[in-house]
């Protein structure tokens, strides 16, 4: 029975359900007022404000120059936008490393300042007296494990992760910390199939992925990249549902050209 038709407002209460029920839960990013509402309306599950606007909104080559107050100014456009979904929206890379109570103060600001329902935290064991301090004072966290773009520095690489015994357990070992602690769901990015299903099975909140394959409780993409916005990124993960990088340089081309013509505007189109 599918949980998710019947519901006004998507929670992490409804979340737990879908998981429990076998559903398969949608999540997806988006950054500003016009997608978030589309993707809303559509009947998305999670929204996420993902700090990958670093990436396709602001051309950063890694997540890591994304500000607080950046991802803030990005939170709010989508909340103001959303009727139905669960908004997370992701602490970047800085605010969460080390300091409980600078990592709180700024995961108030993101939750005060954008009236989103939940953050989004990469990273397991090192970090998990933030995340403590975090929903202690009532603020729901989604982990994130396995590829972590904010350490991009420390791997040197986007590969696949935990693909050994060693990194393997460590992951888990974690997702588990994560759930003990208090976490309502976790991403797991780019991992092997077979990991994302154990550790799907193992917790009982749930596991979204992202090239972490079928056997997690639900799936996350870039929205750029499964519109066909992003033209250069294409891991073996992504389905692209739409070429939209064609279409906008069609229609631009188009209006370039109507213009050029004095075609546009006709008479109809003025006053
Ligand atoms: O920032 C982001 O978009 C993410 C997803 C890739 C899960 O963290």
């Amino acid at each position: 029975m599918s949980v998710h038709k019947e519901i006004k407002r998507v929670t992490t209460h409804v979340l737990a359900e879908m998981k429990r029920n076998g559903e398969k839960i949608a999540m997806l990013t988006s950054y500003d007022y016009s997608m978030a509402k589309l993707v809303d309306q559509a009947g998305i599950d999670i929204i996420l404000v993902g700090d990958s606007a670093s990436n396709v909104m602001a051309g950063n080559e890694t997540t890591l120059p994304i500000t607080l107050d950046q991802m803030i100014y990005h939170g709010k456009s989508v909340v103001k936008a959303v009727n139905r979904s669960l908004v997370v929206v992701d602490m970047p890379f800085g605010t969460c490393s080390g300091n409980p109570l600078e990592s709180l103060n700024a995961a108030i600001r993101i939750m005060k300042e954008t009236g989103a329902d939940a953050l989004k935290i990469e990273g397991g064991k090192e970090i998990i007296t933030d995340i403590k301090k975090i929903i202690d004072a009532g603020l729901p966290v989604m982990g994130h494990l396995g590829l972590m773009p904010q350490s991009i520095n420390k791997y040197g690489t986007y590969t696949v992760r935990a693909k050994e015994d060693v990194e393997a357990q460590k992951l888990i070992e974690d997702a588990i910390l994560l759930e003990e602690t208090g976490c309502f769901a976790i991403v797991l990015e780019k991992i092997p199939a077979e990991l994302g299903e154990r550790v799907a099975k193992q917790l009982k909140i749930p596991v979204i992925g992202i090239g972490a394959g079928g056997g997690v409780d639900g799936q996350v993409l870039v929205i750029h990249d499964m519109l066909g916005i992003s033209q250069s990124f294409s891991p073996r993960f992504l389905r692209r549902y739409l070429n939209l990088a064609d279409e906008i340089k069609g229609a631009v081309g188009h209006y370039v050209q109507d213009v050029k013509s004095c075609d546009f505007p006709n008479e109809k189109e003025q006053y």
